[in-house]
């Protein structure tokens, strides 16, 4: 499974997106936080800004939606065209219901559980999604510090795919950098998201080469 880098431009300039998605033009994603100060205790952006982050960004979009009751919401962000949906486990009603509308939409559906909550109750569901997110920091902020004791949780998942002969891809989201995307990479994840690693960087394009071929290492 190929390494992937989506930049979170959480660490981006809210009034430059445009700008500061292009700088990212090299990333197999643009990653999209959405909190609602409710699921989170942070608010960021919601549907119309994500439109318009759709129709400029030169790669496709992740949307990371930490909200509550996505079942109502996330299919909005794939009928205005975002490739990549992820809802949080945690708050989802239907999730099989809510993956399966997701794709219906033409979207990538993805299932993210937060720190704590474990993968096994998920097994027999992951058949449903393209992706599961293991959040590598408790939801809300960047900048935060990777959480070790999220690793046995990506092994497991990796496992239980292999298992099932299924091509799920396995997202790692929070604390990523190079201090930290091998360990991730080894224990099973594919898909790296990086905020301040990518955007604090001096040379982006550089450094997302950096994480890509550390990660494939
Ligand atoms: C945090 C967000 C992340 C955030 C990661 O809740 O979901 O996507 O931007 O930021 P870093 O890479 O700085 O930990
Ligand atoms: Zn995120």
């Amino acid at each position: 499974m190929t390494a992937q880098i989506a930049p979170s431009i959480l660490s981006a300039d809210f009034t430059n997106l445009e700008r500061d998605l292009g700088k990212i033009a090299t990333a197999d994603w643009a990653h999209v936080d959405v909190m609602d100060n409710h699921f989170v205790p942070n608010l960021t952006i919601g549907l119309p800004v994500v439109e318009r982050i759709r129709q400029v960004s030169p790669v496709p979009i992740d949307v990371h939606l930490m909200i509550e009751d996505p079942d109502r919401w996330a299919p909005g962000f794939a009928e205005v065209g975002a490739q990549s949906v992820t809802f949080h486990a945690e708050a989802a009603t239907a999730p099989v219901r809510l993956a399966r509308e997701l794709r219906r939409l033409g979207a990538r559906a993805g299932m993210a559980l937060r720190p704590a909550t474990p993968v096994e109750p998920y097994i027999d569901l992951l058949s449903e999604i393209d992706m599961l997110l293991i959040m590598t920091v408790e939801p809300g902020f960047g900048g935060q510090s990777f959480i070790e004791g999220t690793l046995p949780k990506i092994q497991r998942a990796r496992k239980a795919l292999s298992e099932q002969n299924l091509d799920v891809w396995i997202q790692v989201d929070g604390g990523v950098s190079r201090s930290t995307i091998e360990r991730a990479a080894e224990a099973g994840a594919n898909v790296f998201v990086a905020g301040s690693a990518v955007y604090g960087a001096d040379d982006i394009p550089s450094e997302i080469d950096v994480l890509r071929q550390m990660a494939a290492a």
